[in-house]
């Protein structure tokens, strides 16, 4: 396991009355692309701005690469940040703005120019460095922005909605090259975002927030498949809830009687989440629900349903059924497959479903 570079423990913040951070405890290791999800106003930035150094905290210990931060300005800081607007100097060129943190640097003339090239060259901009910053185009800009912060060497990149102001096919490009990036430099990046695709896509580990506080924190697969609220399940993708009763539980296996679907037995591993005596509630994924045509048998389990809703997106269609025996309909989706017809509204349908897929939530 690489060691902790951002230790954080019990953080708090408050601006005047209102309380931003609500005891954040996390460890974010040497390497790691680690990313804070959540909704506009959960407290993303501030967080992100209390490691920089820009916002001191309330109380708790924030420490990087094992040394206590308190009383650290934002330039004694092994970090350094990238903000969601372009932060550079339109009126430089692309080598000034990416030699700007250099100008008190020792080191000589050429030195620091083979530096802004190698920065350049690493996000992609070889041979721009001559140009107009202010001629760049959005995606452009945001890589001098990145060249600029790399070329300090930190030990931790931050990351502030970086990509959110670029168009959907930039973003996608940049974000597979920030992934690359990342593994090429090897430092820790933490980035900030309200996108759980782009969370998903890029990071190790997410951190996912509510109301200034982390919800769960765990790998991309984890927070898809084992939401440890109806919440965090929400916030990521798309979830079917269904209610549940539960009709037994020992330490190995949880008995439940699910609306539509009937009565299963699940593992607890299945039911992550804390206990909270609300009512009990399956979800499960759209893609775990398969449409079972003529002549074909489920896996595992099967029930029926009716065809309210098609969407159809070309690689896939989302059906939404409703399931016989509930009156909200859940979403599914599925591959298309040359040959095989996308099913009208109202046809009758058989539905595969797995136990496995499920998750409890109580
Ligand atoms: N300087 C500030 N003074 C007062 N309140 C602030 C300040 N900065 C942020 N807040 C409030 O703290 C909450 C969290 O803000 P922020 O960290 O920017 O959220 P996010 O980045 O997740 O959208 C918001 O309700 C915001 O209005
Ligand atoms: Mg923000």
């Amino acid at each position: 396991m690489k060691k902790p570079i951002i230790e954080l423990d019990a953080i708090q913040k408050y601006y005047g009355d209102y309380h931003a951070l609500r005891g954040i405890t996390a460890t974010i290791r040497e390497g790691e692309f680690f990313s804070l999800l959540g909704p506009s106003g959960c407290g993303k930035t501030t967080l992100l701005r209390t490691i920089a150094g820009f916002e001191g905290l309330s109380s708790g210990v924030l420490k990087i690469d094992g040394r206590d931060m308190a009383g650290v300005p934002a330039n004694k800081r092994p970090t350094n940040m990238v903000f969601q607007s372009y932060a550079i100097f339109p009126h430089l060129t692309v080598e000034q703005n990416v030699g700007f943190g250099l100008r008190r640097d020792p080191r000589s003339r050429d030195d620091k120019a083979r530096a802004v090239a190698e920065a350049l060259a690493m996000v992609g901009l070889a041979g721009y460095g001559r140009r107009a910053a202010h001629a760049l185009s959005g995606g452009q800009r945001q890589r001098v922005a990145l060249a600029r912060a790399l070329i300090l060497k930190p030990k931790v990149l931050l990351l502030d909605e970086p990509l959110s102001a670029l168009d959907k096919k930039m973003r996608e490009q940049m974000q597979v090259e920030l992934i690359k990036l990342q593994r090429q430099v090897g430092i820790t990046f933490i980035l900030v975002t309200h996108d759980q695709e782009e969370a998903l896509v890029m990071s190790d580990r997410i951190a996912v927030m509510f109301e200034g506080q982390i919800a769960q924190l765990a790998d991309p697969e984890t927070l898809y498949r084992r939401p440890n609220s109806r919440q965090v399940a929400d916030f990521i993708g798309t979830m079917n809830f269904l209610p549940a009763t539960i009709l037994s539980e020992t330490p190995d296996r949880i008995e439940v009687e699910v609306a539509g679907l009937g009565r299963c037995a699940i593992d607890p591993a299945q039911a992550p989440g804390a206990v909270t005596g609300g009512p009990a509630s399956v979800g499960f994924r759209p893609e775990t629900l398969t449409i079972l045509y003529e002549g074909q048998v489920a896996n595992d389990r099967e029930t029926g349903g009716t065809v309210e809703e098609v969407v159809y997106f070309g690689d896939m269609t989302y059906y939404d059924v409703k399931l016989d025996g509930v009156d909200q309909p859940v979403r599914l989706s599925m591959r298309n497959v040359f040959g095989r017809p996308v099913l009208d509204i109202r046809t009758r349908t058989r539905v595969a479903w797995s136990p496995g897929a499920l998750v409890l939530f109580r």
